[in-house]
């Protein structure tokens, strides 16, 4: 076992501790007593992590078995939240009791939300088992699902009472998955963790390519990051802007090429590559910087090309983002030692350097 690693975040709920512990899921009942956290009483996985993690983290917290939810974005939905509400009514869990979420973000999501309806909100915990949910979904206090209509436009801030991260489980998940997830690592570092950069493995070939106590290291520290954001801005009426550094032009990837061709680490890292060509650009980032950040993003290796894209699709969803949020097209850009809100992009800048991303491929 390595090391117990905490980070304690103080919240408007209170505290929400994180334990970053090398193979700590095979314990996990003791590790909870060890806490002074009640076990849970019942365990959400899906049916692609229950086998693998899921089930096994059930029986060492104590629960006979996991719920298994579906897999995939598709099952982020408010169906499944009631279907966990009513399993958890004929189970007879109550209020004070508590349940725990092991899966990606999707199930963290989910039962999260589900965790904050429960009879008008129950403990959870987490316990992320994908690069991207140890990062970023997991922390910060965001649950949600999806509608029709577009993503994540219902739910509730209900950070989960203890984040609980065994990086070993990133063994078993698909490498384009783990190389997605390092994108936000890469944002990470950039918003607040330089050095950190310089502990990405390259090249990025699955999880072999890093030692365990190296991806340990790796994932404290862009949680710490995302943390330390989080908690300077609960509700995300400033500073947790920062996060969305690489997310303009990569949710409009995203949404122009309906969900299908990118993974949202991929689309980001995209939004990384032209935020730095920007701010470059400006004057707001050294060549030396940009090729830093640049050299960190080509490190994750290869991700769909955009050659083939409609730039005026794309520019369009760009738009809508303006419209939701009436800053004008605004990006937070890179800068030496970090990043800089607010800055306004005009369509003519962005369609140039959309022709410039797409002579890359
Ligand atoms: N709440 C937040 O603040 C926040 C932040 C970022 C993202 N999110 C949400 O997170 C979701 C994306 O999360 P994700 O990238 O983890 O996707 P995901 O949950 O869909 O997981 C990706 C795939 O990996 C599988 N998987 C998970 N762990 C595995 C493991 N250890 N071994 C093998 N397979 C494994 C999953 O079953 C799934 O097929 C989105 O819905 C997004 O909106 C939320
Ligand atoms: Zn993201």
């Amino acid at each position: 076992m390595g090391a117990v690693e905490k980070l304690e975040l103080i919240g408007e709920r209170g505290l929400c501790e994180v334990v970053v512990e090398l193979g700590c899921l095979n314990g996990l009942g003791t590790l909870l007593d060890d806490l002074g956290v009640e076990r849970p009483r019942s365990v959400v996985s899906n049916v692609t992590v229950g086998p693998l993690h899921g089930r096994r983290a059930a029986v060492a917290a104590g629960c006979a078995e996991a719920v298994e939810l579906p897999d995939g974005e598709a099952h982020k939905r408010w169906s499944e939240v009631e279907r966990l509400l009513r399993r958890w009514l004929a189970d007879a869990l109550h209020r004070g009791q508590s349940v725990m979420a092991v899966g990606g973000g999707v199930v963290t999501d989910t039962v999260g939300f589900a965790a904050a309806v429960y009879l008008r909100g129950v403990p959870w915990l987490a316990v992320p088992t994908t690069l991207l949910a140890m990062v970023d979904a997991a922390i910060g206090g965001k649950t949600g699902v999806n509608l029709d209509e577009g993503k994540n436009l219902v739910g509730s801030f209900w950070a989960p009472r203890l984040v609980v991260v065994d990086v070993t489980t990133l063994a078993t998940l698909p490498e384009r998955e783990l190389r997605a997830g390092m994108a936000e690592v890469v944002k990470a570092a950039w918003i607040g963790d330089h050095e950190l950069l310089e502990l990405l493995p390259r090249p990025l070939d699955g999880y072999g390519s890093a030692s365990p106590e190296a991806w340990q290291e790796l994932v404290l520290r862009a949680m710490r990051v995302k943390a330390e954001v989080v908690a300077s801005d609960e509700r995300e009426a400033g500073a947790r802007r920062a996060l969305n550094l690489g997310h303009s032009l990569g949710h409009a990837l995203e949404a122009a090429t309906s969900y299908e061709r990118f993974l949202h680490g991929e689309a980001v890292a995209w939004g990384l590559e032209a935020a730095a060509r920007l701010a470059a650009r400006r004057g707001l980032l050294s060549v030396d910087a940009r090729d830093r950040l640049g050299d960190a993003v080509a490190a994750l290796g290869p991700r769909p090309p955009l050659a083939d894209l409609d730039a005026d699709a794309v520019l369009e969803h760009l738009a809508r983002d303006k419209k939701r949020d009436d800053l004008g097209v605004s990006w937070v850009l890179p800068t030496d030692d970090g990043v800089v809100l607010d800055q306004r992009v005009e369509e003519g800048e962005l369609r140039e350097l959309f022709a410039e991303l797409q002579g890359l491929d």
